[in-house]
């Protein structure tokens, strides 16, 4: 649903950044390319916030995400930054356990994950007084509890979540009322993206990240990029339908 006072939510957010920017300098915000971010993404660079823009570029993006890049660049006149994994580990990874190995077993699939987004997030990471994300309360059980502010103990560092208040309409109304570019894939099933191999649609009633390692148990799920008091967070079970 449609926040009843919309232009209060984006007025807030907008407030936020801001503090992040004046008061958190040197922050950074961790881009995924998909929709929220691009909320983010357009507030930043529209109020010329110095705030930079990252992606953790896996390596296994869908050319969809990748081709964001290119239209931020068209819309804005700004390169996102991309952070790449070690290839001396991707290769060692890739040797000893096959190119898709992450479907084996969770073991392999965090492993995949810790080299290709987990490290290079510490790298883009280093020196920053705080970061930012697109998360938001409503996307799952295990950010039902999410604050527009936190302390991120494992980066030594504060976090912030400006769109913590947002719906999935919210998102969507300020993208087509600001014409703001984004992921084709969204109109195709993909409410949320993440890297190809391991991100499908998802069915109309569907949770919508029930298309993220969409073959794992769901205690499993978690990337390693969002730690709450120190510990990974775990997406529990959320209830799908398969109608
Ligand atoms: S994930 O942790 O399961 O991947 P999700 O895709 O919902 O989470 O993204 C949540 C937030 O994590 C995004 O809004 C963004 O801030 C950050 N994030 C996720 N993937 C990336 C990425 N590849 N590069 C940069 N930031 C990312
Ligand atoms: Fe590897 Fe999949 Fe994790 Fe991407 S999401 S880093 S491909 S396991």
């Amino acid at each position: 649903m449609l926040t009843e006072d919309f232009m209060g939510l984006v007025n807030a957010t907008k407030a936020t950044l801001a503090t992040v920017a004046n008061d958190f300098s040197p922050a950074v915000f961790a881009s995924s390319l998909a929709a929220e971010d691009m909320v983010l993404t357009d507030i930043i660079l529209r109020s010329g916030l110095p705030i930079e823009i990252f992606t953790l570029e896996t390596g296994r993006l869908h050319a969809e995400t990748l081709a964001m890049a290119d239209r931020i660049k068209q819309a804005y006149g700004y390169d996102i930054k991309l952070y790449k994994p070690e290839t001396a580990a991707v290769d060692a990874y890739v040797r000893q356990n096959g190119l898709n190995a992450f479907y084996d077993s969770v073991e392999m699939r965090k492993e995949c994950c810790r080299i290709r987004k987990v490290e290079p997030l510490k790298r883009a990471l280093t020196e920053k007084k705080a970061w930012v994300t697109g998360q938001r309360r409503a996307q799952s059980a295990t950010r039902a509890e999410l604050a527009v502010q936190e302390h991120d103990q494992a980066h030594g560092m504060a976090k912030f979540n400006p769109l913590a208040d947002w719906s999935e309409e919210d998102v969507w109304h300020y993208i087509r009322s600001n014409d703001v570019p984004y992921n084709s894939l969204h109109d195709r099933g993909y409410p949320s993206i993440g890297c190809e191999p391991c991100t499908r649609a998802i069915q109309p009633g569907e949770d919508v990240r029930a298309g993220r390692w969409w073959w794992e148990n769901p205690e499993s799920k978690e990337c390693g990029l969002h730690v709450v008091d120190g510990k990974l967070v775990r997406i529990k079970a959320v209830q799908t339908s398969t109608a």
